[in-house]
């Protein structure tokens, strides 16, 4: 029997990336192939995004690209998967006569049933919400590769007002620290190099007695030459005791996300995000005192309801007095269900529009700014490979996450730590020579040094 041939496309946040990977896991299993050819396959799936109206509409014009290549094929099931099948349910297969398939986040592990079900002619809905499910028993498909995203919870419990994401992937709830660590013990044997651990708040993770910080741990001393990261923190759940262990731990990365979304007291209690700016910026504060040379980077949402000029200049206040690295910007989306969608989307398009651009504009200057600071300095760089724009240098990555650059050469390859000595950086990139490679036990000597 000719297999089926599953071409899948992933929108969105690492969350959808380590679920496709899921998915492709557990399509696999039943006897599908996968392909990357969208001609020529009969299941064709998007994990989608619901986080801003426009992710929303990106899907709604890949659907209509995939309707022209697709329609008329006999046997084909087209797909939606992630956040947007679980909002919108049904309605996409009303009103996308294409398709014939919503697979919500919580029920992956069904897929093979409703793929079943569409092939024979019904509609494939599956979009029940789980108290329990974390997929804990599949180990998720990956190429093979120098970077792996691991989900380590789902969910969220959070309620930020804007956000869309508690109603549409669920309660939180974490995986076991055991088949955590197992995973990172094979990705090593396999030779990936890079881990980042992830959850819609990384800081509520606990499994018994275990929190975050105790994964963390477990996780970084599965093998010191991989790189730990993870994503995201929530200021009002950082604890400490984490700080410590990104301090003590030499291959967890010295970065962190902590999404600040606004400078104002004011609009963060009605975003509902629990702390005050005094507290995050204390945080902060701590964290650069206990681990030297931590960056950050952030996550803003510009026009809010009821968001003045002056709630905007606290904004800018905050990027200023921090002086993140780096910045996720966004103009704030009504979103259907949640709290703020009741109140009045009542600033101006041309207003969320100017004051996005103000606060993308002082980052990058920002950015760029503390990328001179850099030059004439030296990084541990984990070279990736070829850079996209020439194949006479090679990129990598620094401990604090900067894209760096530098000559290719023969004596250094994929996966190898090396120092390098920048000597030209733009707001997102780093320039610089190879210094010298560096021992694969690097961390190790670092840690005990
Ligand atoms: N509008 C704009 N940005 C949003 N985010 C989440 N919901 C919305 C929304 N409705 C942003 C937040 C969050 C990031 C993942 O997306 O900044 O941290
Ligand atoms: Fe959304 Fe807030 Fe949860 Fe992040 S913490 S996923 S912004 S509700």
């Amino acid at each position: 029997m000719k297999k089926n041939k599953v071409y899948i496309e992933t929108y969105g946040c690492q969350m959808n990336v380590a679920d496709s990977e899921l998915v492709m896991s557990i399509l696999l299993d039943k006897g599908y192939e996968l392909t990357k050819n969208l001609k020529e396959a009969n299941v064709v799936l998007l994990n989608t995004c619901s986080v801003r109206d426009n992710a929303e509409q990106r899907i709604y014009g890949r659907l209509g690209n995939i309707k022209s290549v697709k329609s008329g094929e006999p046997n084909v099931v087209v797909g939606i998967l992630g956040c947007m099948a679980e909002r919108l349910r049904e309605n996409l297969i009303e009103k996308n006569k294409i398709v014939n398939l919503v697979v919500g986040p919580d029920e992956y592990r069904n897929l093979p049933e409703y793929l079943d079900e569409a092939f024979s002619g019904g509609k494939g809905i599956g979009v029940r919400l789980s108290r329990t499910e974390t997929y804990d028993d599949i180990i998720p498909y990956r190429e093979g590769g120098l970077s792996a995203w691991i989900s380590v919870m789902r969910g969220c419990d959070k309620f930020c007002t804007y956000c869309v994401v508690p109603y549409t992937r669920g309660r939180e709830r974490s995986r076991t620290l055991f088949s955590v660590v197992n995973e990172v013990k094979t990705l090593s044997r396999r030779g990936f190099r890079e881990v980042t651990l992830l959850g819609q708040n990384v800081n509520s993770y606990k499994d018994k007695e275990n929190d975050f910080a105790d994964l963390l741990a477990a996780v970084a001393r599965v093998d010191r030459k991989m790189r730990i990261r993870f994503t995201t923190s929530h200021p009002q759940d950082l604890s400490d005791k984490l700080l410590y262990t990104i301090a003590e731990n030499s291959n967890v990365c010295n970065y962190i996300h902590l999404p600040v979304q606004s400078g104002s007291d004011r609009i963060l209690e009605l975003m509902n995000r629990t702390y005050t700016i005094e507290h995050y910026l204390k945080l902060i504060e701590r964290a650069r005192k206990i681990i030297p040379g931590v960056s950050f980077s952030t996550d803003i949402i510009a026009g809010f309801p009821t968001e003045t000029e002056e709630d905007h200049l606290a904004t800018l206040d905050v990027l200023k007095t921090v002086r993140y690295d780096g910045a996720f910007m966004f103009k704030y989306s009504p979103r259907e269900g949640t709290k703020a969608y009741k109140m009045n989307d009542d600033v101006p398009e041309d207003v969320k529009g100017r004051r996005l651009k103000e606060i993308i504009d002082l980052q990058q200057k920002i950015s760029f700014e503390k990328n001179q600071e850099l030059l004439g300095g030296e990084e541990v760089v984990l070279v990736e490979g070829e850079s996209r724009k020439s194949s006479e240098y090679f990129a990598g990555r620094t401990d604090t996450n900067k894209v760096t650059i530098f000559p290719a050469s023969d004596s250094y390859k994929t996966g190898d730590y090396i120092k390098v000595k920048i000597n030209r950086a733009t707001s997102a990139t780093l320039f610089g020579d190879v210094v010298e490679k560096i021992s694969p036990d690097f961390f190790e000597i670092q840690k005990t040094a």
